[in-house]
């Protein structure tokens, strides 16, 4: 049993001064009924509503991992280790998943959350969360590379894909992409397209999110309340 106040704070969407607020002012419900204490224990797993909407009080966990190559985007797998297997054992049971996949051999930028509602929203297409991945290929990039891309190429496997970034970098083998949506093995097709097979990606931003340089291949650390507001608010949420 837990702390009403501490519950809904823990969810990351209030802090506890708020919650006592809406306590205070009957926008809180337990179990369908109106509470009027903050400090009143509850089990995590009751049934939380604030104004009427529906809130999980199981604790809502937000992490950034830099994910290493080798290591599937997933919860589970029968045969390949998954993303999960970098985290200790209290953090395996609390229900993360990957928002947004990166393949097996992509490095780079992974969210971890248990916040279905807000991985949802922020993989939306309509929602414009751009991602960007650093990548290198075989071959040199030109502006006819950039020019399909921006306009948004038709794949002969009949992918459409949406009007796409390409930055290419000093070395030509190399470029940022921006892309707004995550279609399975969209970069890679893409550049396969353009007959140049991509040797190397990474993603370094989702939305407002950065990766963070000071996290070492296989390293993860909890977003920062800076970090959160942005993707809320990128998510709308
Ligand atoms: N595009 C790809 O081809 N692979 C990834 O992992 C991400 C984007």
């Amino acid at each position: 049993m837990e702390r009403l106040d501490k519950i809904l704070a823990n969810t990351g969407r209030w802090s506890r001064k708020e919650v006592r607020e809406l306590v205070r002012a009957g926008r809180v419900a337990v179990n369908g009924v109106p509470v009027h204490s903050p400090e009143g224990k509850w089990d995590p797993a009751a049934e939380f509503a604030v104004d009427g909407v529906s809130v999980s009080g199981e604790r809502m966990v937000y992490l950034m991992l830099h994910k290493p190559a080798g290591l599937v985007s997933a919860t589970e797998d029968p045969k390949q280790p998954t993303v999960l297997e970098l985290l200790p054992d209290h953090l395996k049971r609390v229900g993360l998943f990957p928002a947004g996949r990166l393949d097996k051999d992509t490095e780079g930028l992974l969210l971890l959350t248990n916040d279905g509602v807000l991985a949802h929203r922020l993989l939306a297409p309509r929602r414009h969360v751009d991602k960007t991945y650093f990548v290198q290929v075989e071959g040199q990039l030109d502006e006819t590379d950039v020019e399909a891309f921006s306009t948004g190429m038709t794949l002969g496997d009949g992918l459409v894909c949406m009007p796409a970034g390409l930055e290419v970098l000093g070395q030509p083998d190399t470029a940022i992409v921006t892309l707004r949506e995550g279609k399975y093995h969209q970069i890679k097709r893409m550049l396969a397209s353009r007959g140049k097979p991509v040797r190397y990606l990474k993603r370094l931003t989702m939305g407002p999110l950065k990766l963070d340089p000071a996290l070492k291949r296989g390293e993860w650390r909890p977003l920062t309340e800076e970090e959160m507001a942005a993707l809320r608010l990128a998510a709308g949420v």
